[in-house]
């Protein structure tokens, strides 16, 4: 019996030394804790198959950490979008910045002779041409650049190079722009052969592992906020000042400690509208590991979208340029302006899938969808699918204009806040049944208007009392009409979100018409910004600044001034709107935006920005 063993064994050595020992094994952080485990199998158990829930993940590394790329040519003349976007840190050969890579490792291979030799590579081609594998040749200084050397597909390694064990890293040079392209997976194979002689077959081994990008993520206004952001105005624009004065004042009173970033590229003041900063991360041995992506809005008029090539993309800073080739978002058409993209805080949806980081959610406007290298961006990342609601019955019709997302306490942990003109008509009919119908509609101080702008617009409450609103036809037709709209869209909301409808808090709202009228040719051969109006449909715009339509910072929430009409000294707007809030515990801030932002179809929202937190997980 004894014997038999031992022949056994015997056997078993000899054929191992002759074909066995020889494993190629690649490993990278498959089970997501932050680390790459070379003795136990918590990385390599189905480290070939990847899922939502399984599988490494990479970073694009699309910052610019040494502020290299450029913005002019040689002569002086500005890049082309294009030619802006194309510069990063993983644009070219050198690492940059390695705090961005992803590790990968090979298990030390003992039994291999001095010929072995490997290589490592990543399939499919298009993951080849959008990745970047490094080898970390001076182990003592893995953050300096020299000490990293690109993996070619033409690079061999050596037998001691593979006894010791490669220490690899991975990088991306894009994240996902469109999944026909590349759906951003990559595949990453080590080939080792060994040759002892020429007489015996070479042995060779191979081993794969998967991985992917990490997705371009739009932020939740439940996530911190780190910076404030609005548009500069110069000493010509004394509306702009005076709104960016209110906005630092309520910063400082907040607390916010950043101090607030002002856009100045352009005179452009719709600081929501031209970038969506968004951001990817990835499991690190300390947390998330995160880089930001500022995405420009798909309206190639607007050029104070290039500021983020010409000035925010920096260390940790990244853009997304929509492409030029699409056929669509060339121009300035306000569907593509980027209030008209919100997100939805996480949750399990009605039909059983879970957004982990969030859902993104736009308006379409009747056949009109947000562009398409925007589309291709949101639905190739795949993480945030978007829900679309109709936002064509409003003249600028943005999502922003009619919905927010607020903290709350229930199993969600949020809610939905909505305008609602049935609460705003009920407003004004109460004060007409106390007795105050005479007052005007609207509270605008117009003689404060006067010391800002000489010519101040006006709008129809200022010059009409309540009563008078009350009993215009039309008036009452564009609520209801508003109001069918409205429900339709809480409708597809709530046929998706499991939030229970009692939970919705509703903002007074009211409208009035803004049909920019058939004859709105723009003679410069772009589109227009304001469509003409479909037929039986309207364009509705805000006539009580939008009280959905302002920031979320924590509990605090920085509100259009609504300019109700007054009684006794009151707005009687606001105590409805701080009751709204105060359901979901947050605390009211009234900004006066009216001349600023109301007066020209936006709000606080439109006009600022926030750059939230970024190292937040995405995949648990
Ligand atoms: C490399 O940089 C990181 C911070 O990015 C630091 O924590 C680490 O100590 C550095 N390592 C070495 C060897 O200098
Ligand atoms: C193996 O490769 C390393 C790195 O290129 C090199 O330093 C070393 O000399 C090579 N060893 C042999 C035996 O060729
Ligand atoms: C393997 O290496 C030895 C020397 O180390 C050399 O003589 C032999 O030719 C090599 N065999 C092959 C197949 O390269
Ligand atoms: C614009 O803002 C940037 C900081 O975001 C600053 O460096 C630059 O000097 C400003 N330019 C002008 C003209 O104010
Ligand atoms: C200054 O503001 C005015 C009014 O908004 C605008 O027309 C002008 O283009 C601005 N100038 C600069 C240099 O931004
Ligand atoms: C309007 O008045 C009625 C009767 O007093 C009251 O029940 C209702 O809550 C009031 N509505 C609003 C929005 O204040
Ligand atoms: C309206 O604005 C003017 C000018 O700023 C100011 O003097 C006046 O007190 C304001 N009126 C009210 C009711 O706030
Ligand atoms: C009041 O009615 C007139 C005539 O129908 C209309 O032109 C106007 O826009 C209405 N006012 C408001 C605030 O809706």
């Amino acid at each position: 019996m004894r014997q038999r063993i031992g022949l056994f064994a015997l056997a078993l050595s000899l054929q191992a030394g002759l074909t066995a020992t020889l494993k190629a094994d690649i490993r990278a952080d498959t089970n997501r804790d932050g680390h790459v485990d070379l003795k136990g199998t918590s990385d390599s158990t189905d480290k070939a198959f990847w899922s939502s829930t399984h599988g490494a993940i990479f970073l694009p590394n699309v910052g610019d950490k040494q502020m290299r790329c450029a913005t002019t040519d040689l002569t002086g003349n500005p890049l082309s979008n294009d030619e802006l976007a194309y510069c990063n840190d993983a644009s070219g050969h050198l690492l940059l910045a390695p705090e961005y890579l992803a590790p990968l490792r090979t298990v030390p291979m003992a039994d291999i002779s001095d010929n072995a030799t490997a290589q490592v590579y990543t399939t499919p081609q298009a993951a080849y041409d959008r990745t970047r594998i490094f080898v970390l040749e001076d182990l003592s200084k893995p953050n300096a650049t020299k000490s990293w050397r690109l993996v070619d597909r033409e690079l061999y390694f050596n037998a001691t190079q593979l006894r010791a064990g490669l220490v690899l890293a991975i990088d991306g040079r894009e994240f996902v722009k469109n999944a026909a392209v590349w759906d951003g997976h990559a595949t990453v194979h080590f080939e080792v052969t060994d040759a002892i002689s020429y007489s015996v077959p070479a042995k060779v081994s191979t081993d794969e592992v998967a991985m992917k990008v990490a997705p371009v993520l739009t932020h939740h206004p439940l996530q911190r906020v780190e910076t404030l952001v609005s548009s500069a105005a110069n000493e010509t624009n004394l509306v702009q000042s005076d709104f960016v004065a209110q906005i630092d004042a309520a910063r400082q009173k907040i607390g916010l400690e950043n101090p607030l970033l002002l856009f100045n590229q352009s005179s452009d003041i719709w600081a929501q509208d031209i970038l969506e900063p968004a951001y990817a991360s990835m499991p690190g041995p300390n947390g998330p590991i995160a880089i930001r992506i500022m995405m420009r809005s798909a309206q190639s008029t607007r050029t104070g979208g290039r500021q983020i090539f010409e000035q925010l993309r920096g260390p940790g800073v990244g853009g997304f340029q929509p492409g030029s080739n699409t056929g669509t978002g060339f121009g300035y058409d306000t569907i593509n302006s980027y209030g008209n993209l919100e997100t939805i805080p996480p949750h399990r949806s009605k039909k059983g899938r879970t957004y982990p980081a969030g859902r993104a959610i736009f308006g379409k406007h009747w056949d009109q969808l947000t562009s398409q290298p925007v589309r291709d961006l949101l639905y190739g990342n795949e993480v945030q699918m978007p829900l679309i609601l109709e936002t064509g019955w409003l003249n600028v019709g943005h999502v922003d204009e009619i919905i927010q997302f607020l903290p709350y306490d229930n199993e969600l942990g949020w809610t939905l806040a909505i305008g609602d003109t049935r609460l705003g008509l009920e407003i004004l009919r109460n004060v007409s049944a106390a007795g105050h119908g005479g007052v005007m509609a609207q509270s605008y101080n117009v003689s404060r208007a006067a010391t800002l702008e000489a010519d101040p617009p006006t709008q129809p409450g200022l010059t009409m009392s309540v009563d008078e609103l009350l009993a215009n036809v039309t008036f009452q037709e564009n609520q209801a009409y508003a109001q069918k709209h409205l429900d339709a869209n809480l409708d597809i909301f709530l046929s998706e979100v499991p939030l229970d409808h009692k939970d919705v808090i509703r903002l007074p709202a009211l409208f009035e018409d803004a049909a920019p009228g058939p004859e709105f040719i723009r003679p410069d051969g772009l589109h227009v910004y304001w469509w003409p109006v479909i037929e039986g449909e309207r364009q509705l715009i805000g006539l009580v600044p939008a009280t959905v339509n302002g920031i979320i910072i924590g509990d605090q929430y920085l509100c259009p001034q609504p300019w109700g009409p007054m009684v006794d000294g009151q707005d009687v707007w606001m105590s409805h709107i701080e009751a709204a809030y105060a359901r979901a515990g947050m605390t009211v801030t009234y900004i006066d935006d009216w001349l600023s932002h109301h007066s020209h179809g936006g709000e606080i929202h439109c006009g600022t920005n926030t750059l939230r937190q970024t190292d937040l997980p995405w995949w648990e």
